[in-house]
């Protein structure tokens, strides 16, 4: 139980990625406070969990919204100990295609929505003497893609800002680090799923250039969450920790593989 008595606040946990933290996390014993703007996915998230998990709406652009639910989670528990970053937007299109409204949209919920949830979290956090901040970036965060620039450009901000804040906040126990995942939820791509199903022979060949084939299952990306949440990280900040089966450490060639 490498959680046990641990109070999260997550954010974008309805569905995806976030619902795998939130019961991940609760199987290692924590409380989860599941919140998202999708409130009867998110209801329906946390009740299948069970009762170590709560929800609670959330809009992570809501600068009033965010000091509700965290005094609403310190009045049930007393503390929160693990502040998880994941709620995001996706938007697909090259520069000239991008509107200066959604490239905005994109910095609000994706790089502004965190910093909001760290400054709000950090004065219990400081008080308690500890805590663990894990912003959600992506590979994307390490590795550019094109087409992508607005998303992308969101991630490295926030990748940014985690290290900042985590030579800011070390001295207050206070540590911050990032997971970056590698493709894994199909929902986030919905509505350009046709337009990539177009390209689907450039995007297999994208995924062979891993040294591990297999697909990342969204629990094993949630597994780095656990890692960064519990105390055998507790020297650990400032890091990104990909979770893409080598898809940052290079590119893999099958014809060099031979000799
Ligand atoms: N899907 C992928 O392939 C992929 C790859 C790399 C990184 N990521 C990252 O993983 C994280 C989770 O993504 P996912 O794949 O589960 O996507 P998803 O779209 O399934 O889930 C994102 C969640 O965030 C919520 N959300 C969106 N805007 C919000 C807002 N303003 N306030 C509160 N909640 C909001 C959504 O309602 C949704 O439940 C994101 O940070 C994403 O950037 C995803």
């Amino acid at each position: 139980m490498l959680l046990e008595g641990k109070t999260v606040l997550l954010t974008g946990g309805a569905r995806g990625l976030g619902a795998a933290i939130a019961q991940r996390m609760v199987l290692e014993g924590a409380t989860v406070a599941i919140t998202d703007i999708l409130e009867s996915e998110g209801k329906e998230t946390a009740e299948r969990i069970g009762d170590q998990a709560v929800f609670m709406p959330l809009n992570v652009t809501d600068e009033h919204a965010w000091t509700v639910v965290v005094d609403e989670l310190l009045n049930r528990t007393g503390k929160i100990d693990v502040l998880v970053n994941n709620a995001a937007i996706l938007h697909m299109g090259i520069i000239e295609n991008t509107s200066s409204d959604q490239f905005r949209r994109l910095l609000e919920v994706n790089t502004t929505g965190p910093f909001l949830g760290m400054r709000t979290v950090v004065r219990p956090m400081k008080s308690a003497g500890s805590g663990s901040i894990i912003n959600i970036t992506s590979v994307d965060s390490l590795l550019p893609l094109n087409g992508l620039s607005g998303y992308i450009a969101s991630k490295w901000a926030l990748r940014g800002l985690s290290k900042s804040a985590a030579l800011e906040l070390g001295r207050d126990g206070i540590r911050v680090n990032c997971v970056c995942p590698v493709g894994g939820n199909d929902a986030m791509f919905s509505t350009w799923q046709p337009h990539l199903d177009q390209f689907g022979e450039e995007i297999t060949a994208y995924g062979n250039c891993r040294g591990i084939q297999e697909t990342v299952a969204l629990e094993e990306m949630a597994d780095a969450v656990v890692f960064l949440g519990s105390e055998l990280s507790r020297k650990v900040t400032g890091i990104d920790l990909p979770v893409d089966g080598g898809h940052t450490a290079g590119t893999y060639l099958e014809a060099f593989n031979t000799q």
